[in-house]
């Protein structure tokens, strides 16, 4: 079973590892199966699985419903839990979510955002709920940023970006997400602290990767983001399932052959 001290062993030895996310029983056993270090209920279930186009109109209630789905069937994984938009804007309203979230089965609440979490991150903390703080291409605010855009490109966003980073790890977050940004940005934060960073489009030197599940099994609606690769069509994919795509994944991050310099952003 992965717990947080698994992930920290990973990063001090430099152990690549995975996560997928996920938001169902059976897919979550066919992870189980293939080792997947840890599963993320994103709230991009709000366009994979409800089908708007963004993550905004995902509730808590949605939330806790898949989490609660994919903990019943999971052995192996560390279960990361999304809060959703607009779930965490006053501290009462944040730990309650936590709350609901937490007892559907989820280990670490993720939180969009960066040093305004820190009362909130500590606050969690110290009542038992470690979080993970996803920085970057954060698409609650997609309405902010104007687009879904890279992120930390200016020498200003980046120094932003490594701010709000070592100040959430200084209130106790216990991850890192770090969406769409440059490689060698993910790389300088990864290295500058503590505790484990999962990229996504943040190149190959994060000590995490995580994925969309359906965009890894090559089910993508439009445009293919440059991170993504289809793991079910590759052709080491001997046994062309599902279980096999998910196994050439984990076995591909751990010995460093995914993501190569065609999946970052400079
Ligand atoms: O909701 C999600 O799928 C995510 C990952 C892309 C990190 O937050
Ligand atoms: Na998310």
């Amino acid at each position: 079973m992965t717990t947080l001290s698994t992930l920290n062993k990973f990063k001090k030895s430099g152990t690549k590892f995975t996560c997928l996310t996920c938001y169902d029983a059976m897919f979550a056993r066919t992870m189980d199966k293939a080792e997947i270090d840890t599963i993320l209920i994103g709230d991009s279930l709000g366009m994979v699985v409800q089908g708007h186009d963004s993550t905004l109109p995902v509730t808590v209630a949605d939330m806790a419903y898949h989490t609660a789905n994919v903990a019943r069937s999971n052995e192996h994984a560390l279960i990361l839990a999304d809060l959703p938009f607009m779930s965490y804007v006053t501290l009462p309203e944040a730990i309650a979510n936590s709350r609901q979230l937490m007892q559907a089965g989820a280990h670490v609440i993720k939180l969009e955002g960066g040093r305004e979490l820190c009362e909130l991150v500590k606050t969690l903390a110290q009542a038992g709920t470690p979080t993970c703080v996803h920085l970057g291409l954060t698409p609650q605010s997609v309405n902010v940023f104007g687009g879904y855009k890279v992120q930390g490109r200016s020498d200003e966003s980046a120094d932003k970006l490594f701010i709000d980073a070592q100040a959430v790890v200084a209130a106790g977050a216990a991850l890192l997400v770090l969406e769409c940004v440059p490689a060698d940005l993910a790389k300088a934060v990864t290295e500058a602290l503590d505790v484990p960073v999962i990229g996504i489009g943040a190149g190959a030197d994060t000590d995490g990767q995580v994925l969309v599940m359906h965009d890894m099994l090559g089910m993508v609606h439009g445009r293919v983001p440059r991170f993504v690769h289809d793991f079910l069509s590759d052709e080491r994919n001997t046994a062309h399932s599902i279980e096999g795509a998910f196994a050439l994944y984990q076995q591909s991050v751990r010995e460093c052959s995914f993501p190569t310099a065609q999946h970052q952003f400079s």
